[in-house]
């Protein structure tokens, strides 16, 4: 049974405040779980309570979301029976009663359902992922390492698009993926000194150097694979998240690198001779999620090739995942926890989209803590693929160090998804 839950203010990877929280259980086991916030985030995500209290961290302090834990929450799960996570989740969502969690807060409800998750694993005596995922939960996801930022992420001193990924796909397990994204980010960082690039890193990690255009990074990020002995698309391919919903303007995508406005056909035309020049076999947020019918013609031109997730125009939202599935409009959905706010109908959603034969990709936000709950997450749900930033930064790289952890537990029995991890076959 739950004897305590209790809340309090931590600082992000950014600085800004978030929530951690912590259960106790009355047999003695305590467990920790800590929230993370976005910057590009969806219109629809489930609303993160901030204080708006201008005399503290400039309004974004979260005292509000830790009293709605300790005062309003918690009293109503004190003696539960803590394996019954559907029922406390679901006693959360009536205790707020709004759509979106508005009440108490996305970042309050999933704080605890997050650590009433963790404590039932120690209670259980199971790892998280084999909790979350059952006795045979044995697949290790691709990292799609983010090593090159932009966007909002690099306050838009760099290229438009916000994520360039690497996706070590022909590893042979997780922990050679890991080392030969590793080996790539530092011979990255060569090169870019080596042309005078700056090296300084946006907030997941990856660097941000002024590029001349948005697909100059394919090429620099092609170089470093060579220069660490890796082949380009027979090894390592690309992930791209441009984003795109933070530089969609009426009805035009702005992309200020190359001085050009494109209307969505031509947005996507961009897409397509990316596609036809490098490697991508993933890519999210291409339209914006205001530009859903737009979505459609995406998905004709590429969606038979490469993977296309949503994430802004989802928002890990059952309801709204549905209606894209239904409307065929990309292939797969980016799953962030807290843009839904409960563990419960996280799951719910990789469920509907995965019995849908639609891919689910695991995501970080770009503001996070140390908590590597994702990691387990992925391994659980047999994701096969997630993105957690760059393989530098303590908060990033704890959710790849935990993989490895998991990795080394399962031994010989632990699968690599490698190729087949993308919804899309890659050659
Ligand atoms: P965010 O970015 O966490 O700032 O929203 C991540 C993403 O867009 O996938
Ligand atoms: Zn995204």
């Amino acid at each position: 049974g739950i004897a305590s839950i209790k809340a309090r203010e931590i600082l992000d990877s950014r600085g800004n405040p978030t929530i951690e929280v912590d259960c106790l259980l009355e047999c003695g086991i305590t467990a920790r779980a800590g929230v993370p916030s976005g910057a590009s985030t969806g219109s629809k995500e489930a609303i993160e309570l901030r204080d708006n209290d201008k005399n503290r961290f400039f309004g974004k302090g979260v005292l509000k979301a830790v009293n709605n834990v300790n005062e309003i929450i918690a009293p109503k799960l004190i003696g539960l029976d803590v394996t019954k996570q559907r029922q406390i989740d679901s006693i959360m969502i009536e205790l707020d009663g709004t759509p979106n969690k508005a009440k108490l807060g996305a970042n309050a409800i999933l704080g605890v359902s997050l650590a009433v998750a963790r404590a039932a694993s120690y209670f259980s005596d199971l790892p998280l992922y084999q909790y979350l995922g059952g006795p045979n939960a044995n697949l290790l996801p691709v990292p799609c390492m983010n090593i090159m930022n932009g966007g909002v992420h690099a306050n838009w001193q760099g290229a438009d698009f916000q994520e360039f990924m690497i996706a070590p796909y022909g590893a042979n397990s997780f922990k050679e993926a890991y080392e030969w994204c590793s080996e790539i980010y530092q011979a990255l960082k060569g090169l870019l000194k080596e042309k005078g690039y700056s090296v300084g890193v946006g907030d997941e990690g990856g660097f941000a150097p002024l590029v001349k255009s948005n697909e100059e990074p394919f090429e620099l990020m092609s170089k470093a694979i060579e220069n660490a002995g890796l082949k380009v698309g027979e090894q390592v391919g690309f992930a791209l998240d441009p984003a795109s919903s933070e530089f969609y303007k009426e009805g035009k995508y702005i992309l200020r690198r190359e001085k050009k406005e494109l209307e969505p056909a031509k947005m996507v035309k961009y897409y397509e001779k990316i596609v036809n020049n490098f490697p991508l076999v993933l890519l999210e947020d291409g339209l914006a999620e205001y530009d859903w019918d737009s979505w459609k013609i995406l998905n004709k031109t590429l969606g038979d090739k490469i993977e296309l997730v949503g994430d802004d125009i989802f928002v890990t939202n059952l309801e709204i995942v549905k209606r894209g599935i239904s409307e065929n409009i990309a292939n797969s959905v980016l799953i962030k926890l807290n843009q839904i706010g409960t563990l419960s109908e996280t799951l719910d959603t990789v469920r509907y989209a995965q019995n849908s034969k639609w891919g689910t990709f695991v995501s970080h936000r770009s503001g996070e803590t140390t908590d590597s709950f994702i990691a387990d997450l992925t391994v659980a749900i047999s994701a096969g693929h997630l993105k957690t930033g760059a393989p530098a930064r303590g908060e990033r790289v704890e959710k790849y160090n935990q993989l490895v952890r998991i990795e080394e537990e399962l031994g010989k029995y632990a699968k690599y998804a490698g190729k087949s991890a993308f919804i899309r076959p890659i050659k």
